[in-house]
């Protein structure tokens, strides 16, 4: 199936009070600690980049990378999820909180805080953007969440179909191009 870039569901500003809002909070509640941020790739790269900067001097902030397999080229999960890279520190004993661009199904946050909680970090908190909330099977716990949307597939803002459309700056409903 072909895919293009459909109406706007959230504009840029939107995104950009949001990931203020979002910052603040976590940015009061880590005030005076180190904290290992998490980007879950590749989606949350956008996401990721902009929320650290709402950090400001006040959290201790270090980052770090984290791949699991993705959708592929289709809308739908394949139900397997598999890392394909790891972090590269040692987590343990330190606050952590892992930036995920969208919880659907919750397969992929699921199996990361099983993973990463075996290492025995001295906290363990999630940040995702979106939330496809009717979509879930999984139980997974968040403490930031962004926005609640529909079932419907999105891209922009980090998002992709089939590795595409991630450099937009907006958040927008894929459309069938027939
Ligand atoms: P889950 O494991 O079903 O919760 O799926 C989460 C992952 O699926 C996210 O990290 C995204 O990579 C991908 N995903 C789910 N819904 C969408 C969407 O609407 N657009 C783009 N990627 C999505
Ligand atoms: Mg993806």
């Amino acid at each position: 199936m072909e895919y293009r870039i459909g109406r706007t569901l959230i504009p840029e500003e939107k995104i950009r009070e949001k990931v203020k809002e979002l910052g603040a909070k976590i940015r009061e509640d880590y005030a005076g600690k180190q904290v290992v941020f998490v980007c879950v790739l590749k989606g949350a790269v956008v996401f990721f980049s902009d929320l650290i900067r709402e950090m400001g001097p006040d959290v201790d902030v270090q980052i770090d990378f984290l791949a699991i397999a993705s959708y592929g080229a289709s809308t739908k999960s394949s139900g397997v999820v598999k890392i394909q890279k790891d972090l590269s520190t040692d987590i343990h004993g330190k606050h952590v909180v892992i930036v995920e661009d969208i919880l659907d199904t919750g397969l992929s946050l699921n199996y990361i805080v099983k993973l990463l909680r075996e290492r025995g970090p001295a906290s363990l908190e999630i940040c995702v953007l979106l939330d496809k909330a009717e979509r879930r099977t999984q139980p997974v716990e968040v403490k930031y969440s962004g926005f609640v949307i529909p079932d419907e597939f999105v891209i922009g803002y980090g998002l992709d179909y089939a590795g595409r459309f991630r450099q937009l700056p907006a958040i927008h409903v894929a459309e069938p191009a027939d």
